[in-house]
C-alpha cells in the first residue's frame, strides 16, 4: 500500500475540522454531527463521550468512509497525517482502513462476516494489504491468532457464530491490529463484555498506545474506561462538542453544565457528596432543532443570553461571567455562556 513513512513533526495523526454529517430519513434530515473539530496525537487517547444518539459513532464512520448510504458528510475536513480522508477515493480508503486506521466495534459478532471462517477473515486482511499468496496469508493469520488466543488452530477453523462474545472480541482486535495501525477508532469496545474480557480489551488498547504510539479515538459512555485510558476528553451533546479538556480537568472541574450533570449522576461522585443527581430531561429531537443552545431545556444555569438565537461556540474557558477573576484555561474548550465556576471535587 502507498503509505508514507516520512515522519511529520507537528502534524497530528488525525485532524478533524468543522465536520458535519447528516442522515436522510422519512421524517426529515437528521444533522447528527455538527461542526466538530479535534486533533488526535500519536500515543494519545481521546475519549469521545456523551449520551446515546449524540453522534459519536457517526464521527468514527464518517472518518473511515463507512457511513450508510442515507448519510453524507455535509462539510468539513479530516486529515490523517495531513492526508485528506473525506475526499479520498474508495480505493485509497480501503488501503487505509484496517492498515493505517482501524475501527473496533461494540459488537464483535456482527462486525465479523458470518459466512467466512475466522482464519480466512484474518488472512484476508493480510492478503488484501500485503499482496501475499493465499497460503502465506493463512499462515500469517494463524500465527497472529496464536498471539492472542490459546486455541488458535481451532478458532481459525471456526465460524463467528461458534465463538463466545469474548473470543469474537479478541479475534476482531487481532484483525484490527494485524497491520500495526497508527490510529484505532474504538467504538464502545467494552460495552457488552464480561469483566475479565473487558479488562483484557482495555489492557490491549493500553499496550498499543504505550508500546506502539497508536492514537486511540475512544468512543464510550463508561467513565470508568475514560478514567483508565483517556488523556483528553471530548464531550458531545446533540451532534456538537460542548467541552474538550484533559482528563483530570474533565473529572475535577468540568465547566459545561452538561458535563457537570453527566459526572454528577455517576454513583462514584454521588457517594462522595451523599446523593445521586440524575440529569433531568432528554436530548433534543435533532430533526427539529430550535435555534440557540441545544442544551437549554435541560440546563440549570440558563441566563438571558442563553435564550437568544446564537448558540454558544466552543472556545477556551475564560471564567464565568459572574467570576471574572477565574483563571483562563487555553486548552480547555467550552461551548457555554454561563459555565460552571466551582470544582466538582479537588
Ligand atoms: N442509519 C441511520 N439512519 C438514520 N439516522 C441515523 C442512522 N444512524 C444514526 N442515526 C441518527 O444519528 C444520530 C447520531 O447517532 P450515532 O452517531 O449512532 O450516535 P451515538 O454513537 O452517539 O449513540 C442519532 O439521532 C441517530 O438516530
Ligand atoms: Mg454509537
Amino acid at each position: 500500500m502507498a503509505q508514507t513513512d516520512v515522519s511529520l513533526p507537528d502534524v497530528p495523526l488525525l485532524r478533524v475540522r468543522g465536520l458535519s454529517a447528516s442522515y436522510r430519513t422519512p421524517n426529515g434530515v437528521i444533522p447528527a454531527v455538527r461542526d466538530v473539530s479535534f486533533d488526535l496525537q500519536r500515543g494519545e487517547t481521546l475519549a469521545l463521550v456523551g449520551e446515546s444518539a449524540a453522534g459519536k459513532s457517526s464521527i468514527g464512520l464518517a472518518l473511515l468512509g463507512l457511513l450508510p448510504p442515507n448519510a453524507s458528510v455535509v462539510s468539513g475536513e479530516a486529515l490523517f497525517r495531513g492526508e485528506p480522508l473525506l475526499g479520498a477515493t474508495p480505493q485509497r480508503l480501503r488501503e487505509l482502513r484496517g492498515a493505517a486506521i482501524s475501527m473496533i466495534f461494540q459488537d464483535a459478532q456482527s462486525a465479523l462476516t458470518p459466512t467466512i471462517s475466522v482464519g480466512d477473515q484474518v488472512a484476508e486482511v493480510y492478503a488484501a494489504h500485503l499482496r501475499l499468496s493465499k497460503k502465506e496469508a493463512r499462515e500469517r493469520a494463524v500465527s497472529r491468532l496464536r498471539e492472542v488466543l490459546p486455541d488458535a488452530d481451532r478458532v481459525a477453523k471456526a465460524y463467528p457464530f461458534q465463538l463466545s462474545g469474548g473470543m469474537a472480541q479478541r479475534v476482531m482486535i487481532a484483525m484490527a491490529t494485524a497491520l500495526s495501525p497508527q490510529v484505532i477508532i474504538a467504538d464502545e469496545p467494552t460495552a457488552s463484555l464480561d469483566p475479565s474480557v473487558r479488562q483484557e480489551t482495555l489492557a490491549a488498547l493500553e499496550r498499543l498506545r504505550d508500546e506502539q504510539g497508536v492514537g486511540v479515538l475512544l468512543i464510550t459512555h463508561d467513565f470508568g474506561v475514560v478514567a483508565r485510558l483517556a488523556d483528553r476528553v471530548a464531550v458531545m451533546y446533540a451532534g456538537e462538542l460542548v467541552e474538550v479538556s484533559d482528563v483530570r480537568t474533565a473529572f475535577r472541574a468540568p465547566r459545561h453544565p452538561y458535563t457537570f450533570g453527566l459526572l454528577s449522576s455517576l454513583p462514584a461522585f454521588a457517594a462522595e457528596r451523599g446523593q445521586l443527581v440524575p440529569m433531568p430531561g432528554q436530548p433534543p429531537d435533532l430533526s427539529a432543532l430550535p435555534p440557540g443552545c441545544p442544551f437549554l431545556p435541560r440546563c440549570a444555569k440558563v441566563t438571558l443570553r442563553c435564550r437568544g438565537d446564537a448558540a454558544p461556540a466552543l472556545a477556551p474557558y475564560a471564567g464565568s461571567e459572574s467570576e471574572a477573576d477565574t483563571a483562563e484555561e487555553p486548552d480547555h474548550l467550552v461551548a457555554c455562556y454561563n459555565p460552571i465556576a466551582v470544582a466538582l471535587r479537588e
